[in-house]
């Protein structure tokens, strides 16, 4: 288990009509990352938000935004979402032919590159792109909702892909369904950044977003940062 988890609140639950308000709370509520979904209708049977939002939430924090592209194409999208402001861009291997060229895209604007992999998705398509790679992010749930069950069987793919980043420099994700009730189990098998939308933004109010962290990375087994 990795000792310092990092807790990535998934804007997706946030109230989007006061936004910026929204990711304040939880940036001054003590989360790590501020983790923002992004859905096209296309890849996914859901439409979010845009380059637009994010160069709008840029301003609001100092956080890490950790940009999770749920669409197909994700390469003529790269350049805005890098000049918008995000700090690490994460495509789905599934989204598109040229995994290693969308990576090398990413890193090419001066972000990090994150690579994820859908439920059904097995690790080895990541192989051979692992010295291209900052994070890989497990997807827990099928993309495209907050506040879906989080799927058992992917716990198993968690700690296969540890073991595949070896001594790498490369931060293992967990997105879908992740709460107090499951953050042990990711963390146990080696996640190391826990997204978490529902369980975070539950309760409403800044108070309860920081009791949410808190007890998410109490489940982690994690120290306070
Ligand atoms: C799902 C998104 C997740 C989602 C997580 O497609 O990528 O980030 O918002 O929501 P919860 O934590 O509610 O499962
Ligand atoms: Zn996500």
């Amino acid at each position: 288990m990795s000792e310092n988890i990092l807790i990535a609140p998934s804007i997706l639950s946030a109230d989007f009509a006061r936004l910026g308000e929204e990711v304040r709370a939880i940036d001054e509520q003590g989360c790590d990352w501020v983790h923002v979904d992004v859905m096209d209708g296309h890849f996914v049977p859901n439409i979010t938000i845009g380059p637009m939002i994010v160069k709008a939430i840029r301003p609001v924090t100092g956080k890490v935004l950790d940009v999770h592209l749920m669409i197909a194409p994700a390469d003529p999208y790269i350049e805005a979402f890098a000049e918008a402001g995000s700090d690490i861009i994460t495509v789905h291997a599934e989204a598109g032919p040229h995994l290693d060229r969308s990576l090398q895209l990413i890193r090419s604007f001066g972000k990090k590159a994150g690579v994820s992999l859908n439920p059904s998705t097995p690790e080895h398509v990541i192989e051979y792109v692992l010295d291209k790679l900052d994070l890989i992010l497990v997807m827990t749930v099928n993309p495209g909702f907050g506040g879906q069950a989080f799927l058992p069987a992917m716990v198993d793919k968690i700690a296969r892909i540890r073991d595949m980043i070896g001594g790498r420099d490369i931060h293992l994700q967990v997105d879908g369904g992740v709460s107090p009730e499951t953050a042990g189990q990711v963390a146990a098998a080696g996640a190391d950044v826990l997204v978490a939308g529902s369980a975070v933004f539950k309760g409403g109010t800044p108070e309860d977003y920081g009791r949410n962290i808190a007890a998410i990375r109490t489940a982690a087994g994690s120290i306070a940062c």
